[in-house]
């Protein structure tokens, strides 16, 4: 008996601290496939960040919005990403994090027009019973008219921790890149070219040039 009394309150004092140890963070992805945030509907912990990963080639955004108001600012507090545009099919470096101060249900949008309409909203902590669904919301959102905050504000953007191995190994390619070509009208030394050439064939683009340099260095 006392043994199984002990146990019992390891258990419960563990799972306590579990969920009081750390805030989580919340990955929500934002324009993945067309209109939409996904997950649309997290559940958050105060505390817990909210972390939005905007995905391309479409610029998105997000703001926070009250359910009477679908695709319009939050008439108070709240936050906003600004617009957000990734150079490729890629998720952009930055991400934009949002904290949660409490467990009240918070609706956000996308701000570029018809966006919302098209039905890229979601929310945190929604309420378990009554008529404030995400389903009406977005139903609702259909007639509205989408409004952006004027000013980024409410979170912070920064570059994502998990993506910043990616990164470095990109933006090398590109300096490479650049760098031979700024080279290369210059003329002259033909090591520097072929270098240059080579990192150019592996992309598929290139003049007459650097793609003969290319099949030197690679042969
Ligand atoms: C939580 O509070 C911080 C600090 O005041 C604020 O920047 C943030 O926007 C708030 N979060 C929400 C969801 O309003």
């Amino acid at each position: 008996m006392i043994t199984t009394k002990v146990t019992t309150m390891k258990v419960i004092t563990l799972l306590s601290l579990l969920s009081s140890a750390s805030a989580a963070t919340i990955k929500i992805d934002v324009g993945k496939s067309g209109l939409t945030f996904s997950p649309d509907s997290v559940t958050a912990k105060t505390g817990d960040i909210l972390e939005y990963h905007f995905q391309g080639p479409v610029p998105h955004s997000v703001a926070q919005s009250d359910f009477s108001s679908p695709c319009n600012p939050s008439k108070t507090g709240g936050f906003y990403s600004g617009m957000i545009g990734t150079a490729g099919n890629g998720e952009d470096s930055d991400v934009f994090r949002v904290t949660v101060n409490s467990t009240s249900p918070i609706f956000f949008y996308c701000g570029v027009p018809g966006h919302c309409e098209g039905g890229m909203a979601g929310v945190v902590n929604p309420s378990s019973s009554g008529s404030e669904t995400l389903e009406a919301y977005k139903n609702a959102a259909q007639s509205a008219n989408t409004v952006a905050p004027a000013n980024v504000f409410g979170g912070v953007l920064g570059p994502a921790d998990d993506s910043s191995s990616t990164t470095t190994v990109s933006e090398t390619g590109t300096g490479t890149g650049t760098s031979s070509s700024t080279m290369s009208p210059t003329g002259g030394n033909s090591a520097s070219g072929g270098a240059g050439g080579g990192s150019y064939g592996g992309n598929g683009n290139s003049g007459s040039a650097a793609l003969g340099a290319s099949v030197f260095a690679v042969s």
